[in-house]
């Protein structure tokens, strides 16, 4: 028996049944095939390729601008790391809001080019049909609900959603209706935290909290922000288990001295 036939492959059913019997879900962003490796080593339940490349690997200030080719090839990327979790892909700002019809062909695209196991959409209702016409090709959908960085700019800022009642309201039926049309799980981004324990307990489907506090049934982080490699980006929500920014400058500064001594290479790294 080959290794790969002894891993038990994560399915979007495995979470479901984590939420049924109160096991935690695990998730983390990748964009690349090196990086997808550790973290899938590492044990996560499921791997997001976020539209937050933009950000982190392009270097953008929102993820408005990443196209669905450069998505597509960021998951291709991920997968070829992959052997157990959940490969879920964004769906870029301007790929399925327009209409169904482009939504779908969008994530065929995804699935069948990029390899994802599944895609994820920011939205509740504005975007019904879209999610219907995916979920009815077999595509399995991840919603992606509260702070969605993709309408940025009609929010105005990164703060938490969704304080008011009519907000929260209209989120928890958004998180209904989502569950209705077949969505697998939900990502909830930045919203109070009594108000994520409400959605988690009004749907049996699972909800993955980024700042929505710890009644949600699984966590999400974005990878360079949990390792600390992004010095600049300090929200409350966020835990850093490492600090490679600071680890990575100072090997790079004692390569530089090392060179530039002529310590580097000496005669074992020679031949
Ligand atoms: O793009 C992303 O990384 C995300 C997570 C923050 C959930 O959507």
């Amino acid at each position: 028996m080959s290794v790969h036939s002894e891993i038990k492959k994560i399915t979007t059913e495995t979470l479901r049944k984590m939420k049924f019997d109160k096991e935690k879900i695990t998730m983390l962003t990748a964009y690349d095939f090196t990086t997808a490796k550790m973290v899938d080593a590492g044990g996560v339940d499921s791997i997001l390729i976020g539209d937050s490349a933009a950000n982190v690997m392009a270097g953008f200030e929102t993820t408005l601008p990443i196209t669905l080719d450069q998505m597509i090839y960021h998951t291709q990327c991920v997968v070829r790391g992959v052997e157990r979790a959940l490969v879920v892909a964004d769906l870029p700002f301007g790929t399925y809001q327009s209409n169904p019809e482009k939504a779908l062909e969008s994530a065929v695209r995804m699935m069948k080019e990029g390899g994802a196991h599944a895609v994820k959409i920011e939205g509740g209702k504005e975007i019904e049909e879209s999610i219907r016409r995916i979920i009815n090709a077999g595509i399995p959908v991840c919603g992606h609900l509260g702070l969605t960085p993709q309408s940025i700019y009609q929010f105005g800022t990164y703060k938490v959603r969704a304080k008011e009642d009519a907000e929260a309201e209209k989120l928890i039926a958004d998180c209904k209706l989502l569950e209705e049309l077949g969505c697998f799980a939900i990502v909830l981004e930045k919203i109070p935290a009594a108000l994520a324990k409400r959605a988690s307990e009004s749907i049996s489907i699972p909800t993955i909290g980024i700042g929505a506090g710890a009644e949600c049934d699984g966590q999400v982080l974005v990878y360079q922000d949990m390792v600390g490699m992004n010095q600049g980006f300090s929200p409350k929500f966020l835990r850093r288990y490492l600090d490679l920014y600071t680890e990575i400058t100072g090997a790079v500064s004692q390569y530089v001295k090392d060179v530039k001594s002529a310590d580097f290479p000496n005669d074992k790294e020679s031949y």
